[in-house]
């Protein structure tokens, strides 16, 4: 395959030279600095000639020139869900927003009446008042697995997307990018080939169009089991911009594994064997190196949301004890911190549990069982994607964290409750800790 896409070489080295020149902190002093640019002229220089291996370079390159500004990437819900307008993002949070969800329709997308909104209105004042902040389309999400799966299937499928794509990307020109969000290729009819095809596709589209600085990127499985047949992680490497790992779901409340689980818990537990071992972050993101994605490339997906269950035996609260059902707390066992701290606030006494080990909280009151994140366990897994110095953590979402600070992480500054402006305690956790200097 490596011929069909020679073409697309030098657009591809085009926008990497970019991404690294538009990184900061090189350097303090201008010698290091020059120094640094030299070595970076010369390896590009030699990239271009030698060719495929060079990412692996370009990798080592923005590694070796010490700290790179690690992105903070956060998925916003324009449907409405808890209110949350897109003004109210800090615009010095995300370093990249994901807007969305839009969908697709025989290969076409669909955009519903209040993402168009946001496109139209919100998007354009943010992208003025924030220009540094990227604003991504978000297509797909849970339930796209069909659509997709329809829409890459051939050439033609492929170019009525690419059609629709181009319209709305000059309709909307505050957006810089997409994100796609296929849940998820299947092993079957060379969906994994096809996805291949299609991102090439779309970047020779954009090198017409001349929209080489464009973003794109791909929400990914984390579970090794989906991914090894979803992705040719080798050609990730060669269109994706980065890739956002959904490092969380890991356990959550089903019918064939009625127990308690955390949803995202960063290690494996001493207890937890084989298969059981490997549904935790730190195995994932392991898995995904070890497969040949590129390092900056791998941005880590961190939940602001939790998962609720309900306890077969109340006095039973350990992580495992066996479960009935979702809990009460939240809407089909997901909660946002909002609701989880609203929810265990009615409860007499609400025991809460912090699990070291995986850098986890979880609450039980009754019945009810609640495994969720607060800014200690967020912190603690922002630490691991900062030490391993990935390309950045991934927020899902900026709509379930403790908007209205319920739980009160955030200091209070105003009294009347219905002025106060929406606090992102977890994602502003995390911007701390990717921020604050090594
Ligand atoms: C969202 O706002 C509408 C009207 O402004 C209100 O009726 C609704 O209760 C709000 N929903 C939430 C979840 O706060
Ligand atoms: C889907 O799109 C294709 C190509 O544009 C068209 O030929 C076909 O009729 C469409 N099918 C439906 C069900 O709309
Ligand atoms: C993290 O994952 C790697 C690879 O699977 C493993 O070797 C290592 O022991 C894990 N770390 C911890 C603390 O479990
Ligand atoms: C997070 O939860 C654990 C367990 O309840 C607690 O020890 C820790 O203080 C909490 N962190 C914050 C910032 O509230």
């Amino acid at each position: 395959m490596g011929s069909m896409y020679d073409k697309l070489e030098d657009n591809v080295h085009g926008r990497i030279a970019d991404e690294l020149s538009s990184r900061q902190g090189y350097g303090k002093s201008g010698l290091r600095t020059l120094i640094c640019w030299i070595a970076l002229l010369l390896s590009l220089l030699l990239c271009l000639s030698v060719g495929f291996i060079c990412h692996g370079l370009m990798g080592l390159q923005s590694h070796g020139l010490g700290q790179v500004e690690q992105r903070l990437v956060c998925y916003y819900a324009s449907d409405g869900t808890y209110n949350l307008s897109l003004l109210d993002v800090p615009g010095d949070l995300c370093t990249h927003i994901n807007i969305g969800p839009a969908s697709l329709d025989n290969a076409t997308i669909v955009l519903p009446k209040s993402l168009i909104q946001v496109l139209q209105y919100d998007s354009r004042s943010y992208r003025t008042a924030h220009p540094q902040v990227h604003l991504l389309l978000w297509i797909g999400g849970a339930d796209s697995g069909r659509q997709f799966a329809r829409m890459v299937v051939n050439h033609a499928m492929r170019k009525v997307f690419l059609r629709s794509l181009r319209q709305i990307m000059r309709t909307y020109p505050s957006l810089d990018g997409i994100d796609l969000d296929w849940e998820f290729p299947s092993a079957y009819d060379r969906e994994r080939m096809h996805l291949s095809q299609l991102l090439h596709e779309i970047r020779m589209e954009w090198q017409r169009e001349k929209r080489t600085n464009d973003i794109l990127s791909l929400a990914v499985a984390a579970p090794e089991g989906i991914a090894l047949y979803a992705y040719d992680i080798r050609e990730l490497n060669l269109y994706a911009d980065y890739v956002n790992l959904m490092a969380y779901d890991f356990h959550f409340y089903r019918k064939d594994m009625p127990f308690t689980g955390l949803n995202a818990p960063l290690y494996a537990r001493a207890q937890e064997r084989s298969l059981m071992g490997t549904f935790n972050i730190n195995y994932t993101v392991q898995w995904w190196l070890r497969s040949g994605l590129e390092p900056h490339r791998l941005v880590v997906g961190l939940p602001t949301y939790g998962h609720s269950f309900t306890l077969v035996n109340p006095l039973n609260q350990r992580i495992g004890a066996p479960a009935s059902a979702y809990g009460k707390c939240g809407q089909l066992g997901f909660t946002t911190l909002s609701e989880t701290c609203e929810c265990a606030s009615k409860y007499y006494k609400p025991s809460l549990h912090y699990d070291a080990g995986t850098c986890s909280p979880y609450l039980a009151a009754l019945q009810e069982w609640i495994s969720y994140e607060n800014q200690t366990s967020i912190a603690c897994k922002a630490n691991y994607v900062k030490s391993l110095n990935l390309g950045g953590v991934m927020v899902f979402s900026l709509n379930t964290d403790d908007l209205r600070n319920v739980c009160g992480y955030m200091p209070n500054t105003q009294k009347k409750l219905q002025n106060q402006k929406p606090v992102f305690p977890l994602t502003q956790a995390i911007k701390d800790i990717l921020r604050e200097s090594l």
